[in-house]
């Protein structure tokens, strides 16, 4: 069997240039949107008179046999086959003869491989939005389960102020909440057909593009051809929503491997997540949070790695942009692991509320300190610098914050009897009642905002 653009070719490729150029083993996984595609181009063919009803309704048959051969497993390939496109076309010219030949009437595989694309993509958006719903989920639940357990927050990694682990649970809720935003706009943005662009001029045979759209479930269709099949914008789009969404994870990642030491002991990640060591026998590793640490690189890898294909093509459809796939099939498999291990890590996590308040102390309650001046009338800027002598003279007693006496505390500010109040960690997240804060009542309305969201995503 000779290739399907075999006419004007007297000798047979090359055969390291035909296992370059094969695509199956990567584009393989598109057979059911090429399907889909085809059978859609064949009606508004039908509709632009190219193809008698009878004629497109042997190729609707057809190529439900082709997919029926896919879903079995029966289907054969051959060497001559390129691409999952000329593999379509094969079997069904084989199975309902010459009409099928009629089917790429007008149309190139550069319209078809983006068409293709645009349609798995819609449902690889889907199923991303499912899965992250179901990684918030299960940090929502973490924050409405433990909405009171205070812990130290850090910035730089160093102490800094008493918070609510809930609030840190969920400031990872709301960075993938920023994703689902991405990727909403992401939807609609992408919602454009490019079929009936042609190779790079357009197509000639008079076929109704907006109907076409209707056909494949897009809202709108590309408006200039030589652009459309050049365009892989779309995917490099779609593959960054991928990595922000990797970063985030890795960055909760992180989080988790730290807290889940020892040393600090505030989460431990259940077995089910965890792997042991072949030599020595205590050790319980993270290894789930690694690999999703890990993974996040490797799909920036994919965005990096498509940015470089496409920087040097000239316009339109260039064999480069074949390995586009890869790529995006590659960010997607690593994202949507990544999402699953790390909802399962979650919703088996142990919170060792004990540990993370035995952990607060004194020193993280400076600037409480400093605010108690302030509202007693001092600017913040003297106020500041006062606490910070007060700390300073409790580090050269060695001592902590809260154990000084109130001789000394008066002796280098504006403090009086009250100041003994200061030092209460609930009272000190309780003051940050603004939107965002660590407040009961803030976290709660951080709690229904994503909630209420998830339930409209
Ligand atoms: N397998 C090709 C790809 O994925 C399909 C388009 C081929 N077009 C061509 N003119 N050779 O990009």
């Amino acid at each position: 069997m000779s290739k399907l653009w075999g006419g004007r070719f007297n000798s047979t490729t090359n055969s390291d240039l035909n296992k370059l150029n094969c695509s199956l083993p990567v584009d393989s996984r598109l057979f059911a949107e090429d399907i889909d595609g085809s059978k859609a181009y064949a009606k508004i063919l039908k509709e632009a008179g190219v193809l008698t009803p009878t004629e497109c309704n042997d190729i609707q048959k057809g190529l439900e046999l082709v997919r029926y051969e896919w879903i079995e497993k029966l289907i054969k390939l051959q060497d001559t086959d390129e691409d999952v496109h000329t593999v379509n076309e094969r079997r069904l010219i084989e199975i309902i003869g010459n009409v099928g030949e009629k089917l790429h009437t007008g149309r190139s595989r550069n319209d078809q491989v983006i068409t293709d694309m645009k349609l798995w993509m819609k449902k690889a958006v889907s199923e991303i939005k499912l899965n992250l719903k179901l990684c918030m989920g299960a940090q929502i639940e973490i924050a409405d389960l433990n909405d009171e357990v205070l812990m130290p927050g850090y910035t730089h990694l160093q102490r800094a102020q008493p918070i609510k682990f809930s609030h840190f649970i969920l400031s990872h809720a709301f960075a993938l909440h920023e994703d689902c935003l991405r990727l909403v706009d992401y939807e609609k943005r992408s919602d454009i057909l490019p079929l009936g662009s042609g190779a790079l001029a357009g197509n000639p045979f008079n076929i109704d593009r907006n109907l076409l759209a209707t056909y494949l479930g897009f809202t709108k269709i590309t408006q200039n051809s030589m652009h459309a099949v050049g365009d892989r914008d779309f995917i490099v789009e779609f593959i960054f929503i991928l990595n922000m969404i990797g970063i985030h994870l890795s960055r909760l990642a992180e989080d988790l491997i730290l807290y889940a030491t020892k040393e600090f002991n505030f989460v431990r990640i259940s077995d089910e997540y965890s792997t042991g060591s072949s030599l020595m026998p205590q050790k319980r590793n993270p290894d789930s949070l690694e690999l999703v640490r890990g993974l996040s690189g490797k799909i920036f890898a994919s965005l990096s790695g498509l940015m470089m294909i496409i920087k040097g093509t000239p316009s339109t459809y260039n064999k480069d942009l074949q390995m586009d796939k890869s790529f995006v099939f590659d960010g997607f498999d690593y994202l949507k692991s990544s999402l699953n291990v790390i909802t399962g890590v979650l919703k088996t996590l142990k919170i060792n509320k004990e540990c993370m308040l035995n952990c607060l102390s004194s020193d993280m309650l400076a600037t409480d300190l400093a605010y108690y001046l302030v509202r007693n009338g001092t600017p913040f800027r003297t106020a500041h610098h006062t606490v910070g002598q007060v700390v300073a003279y409790a580090e050269t007693l060695n001592t902590d914050l809260e154990k000084l006496n109130m001789e000394d505390l008066s002796k280098i500010g504006d403090f009086r009897s009250d100041v003994r109040k200061v030092f209460d960690y609930n009272a000190s997240v309780e003051q940050y009642d603004v939107v965002g804060g660590t407040s009961s009542s803030s976290i709660r309305k951080q709690i229904e905002y994503l909630k209420e969201f998830l339930k409209n995503f």
